[in-house]
């Protein structure tokens, strides 16, 4: 089948049905995923099922679940995320198939941009459909905790271009910072995320960064399924909002993030402060540019929302 409007062909031999999920879909959907060795997502798939914003489907065969896929609309940019197939099943289109509709959702909302985190199974799938690498994402992971002994030359340097910069101090989210939160978000992304955002940040799970004056400069929230969007324009900012978030995870577990390659000074700074790198993922955008800011990214609501 040809979908003239996106241009692209669809493979012949689609093993599958697909429809849209719907929120019973979620457990089933999850445990394929298990199985294939992609971990939990049965929170977020959960929440996506009943989101305005999400449209997520699944791939049935014969009554089973077998694949899923996620669009999310993000105002004029559509995210295409979850796209799954179950590995007896691979390399027969469903995975390609799967993407289309997802990507025919977004185009249907009326997106201009379409963006996705593709790992390196997906890539090949994504670049066929016409979407171009834009940038790689590092994976960091640290201890919970302080800053390690190591460290504090780099923290107090940190400290330092913070009180040049203005002296933000960190506190918990206020009601009144909605607002300033939605702005910042729509600046660093160039997407309307306000959606999300309206309903995951209150005062337990988000923390911001202000200056003296009062002015809002960065922020981090936590979703229900454990992912931290994290935006802050200037780097002791995100710097300070991320060892907070050390500092509040429990004791003896893994702290988690990515954050774009090209935030070289980013990257750096954090590898001092005891982050290591993981494997990367990397973006891929489709259509309009979109006007946004790696450098102010600092974590993700997760890799299917960007
Ligand atoms: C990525 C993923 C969804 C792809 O699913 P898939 O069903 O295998 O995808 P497709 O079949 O459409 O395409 C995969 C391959 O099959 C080939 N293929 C597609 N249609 C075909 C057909 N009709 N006949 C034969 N081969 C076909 C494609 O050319 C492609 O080959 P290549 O990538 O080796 O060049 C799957 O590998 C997966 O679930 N991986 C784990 C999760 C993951 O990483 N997801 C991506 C997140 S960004």
């Amino acid at each position: 089948m040809a979908c003239r409007r996106l241009g692209y062909d669809r493979p012949m031999d689609d093993p599958a049905t697909i429809r849209p999920m719907r929120p019973e879909d979620a457990d089933p959907a999850a445990e394929v995923m298990i199985g294939g060795g992609w971990g939990d997502r049965r929170k977020f798939l959960a929440f996506a099922a009943r989101h305005a914003a999400c449209r997520p489907f699944v791939a049935e065969v014969d009554g089973r679940i077998v694949g899923t896929g996620v669009a999310t609309v993000n105002g004029s940019v559509g995210w295409v995320g979850m796209i799954f197939v179950d590995e007896a099943l691979r390399g027969r289109g469903l995975g390609t198939t799967l993407t289309t509709t997802v990507m025919d959702a977004l185009e249907a909302a009326g997106c201009r941009s379409m963006a996705l985190l593709a790992s390196p199974l997906g890539r090949p799938v994504y670049d066929r459909l016409g979407f171009s690498a834009e940038m790689d994402y590092r994976m960091l992971v640290a201890p919970a905790g302080g800053r390690p002994e190591e460290a504090i030359g780099v923290a107090g340097a940190i400290d330092r271009a913070a009180d040049e910069d203005g002296a933000s101090r960190l506190r918990a989210y206020a009601p009144a910072d909605l607002q300033a939160i939605l702005e910042l978000d729509r600046a660093a992304t160039g997407e309307d995320r306000s959606h999300l955002l309206r309903e995951v940040v209150g005062p337990d799970e988000t923390v911001v960064a202000v200056r003296v004056s009062g002015e809002l400069v960065g922020f981090d929230a936590r979703v229900p399924w454990g992912t931290h969007p994290t935006v802050a324009p200037a780097l002791p900012d995100g710097i300070r909002l991320l060892d907070a978030r050390r500092r509040r995870s429990a004791a003896g577990s893994d702290v988690r993030t990515a954050i774009p390659e090209v935030n070289r000074a980013g990257l750096a700074v954090l590898e001092n402060l005891g982050w290591r790198g993981e494997r990367g993922l990397t973006r891929m955008v489709r259509g309009a540019a979109i006007d946004w800011h790696p450098d102010a990214i600092w974590g993700q609501v997760n890799y299917a929302i960007g």
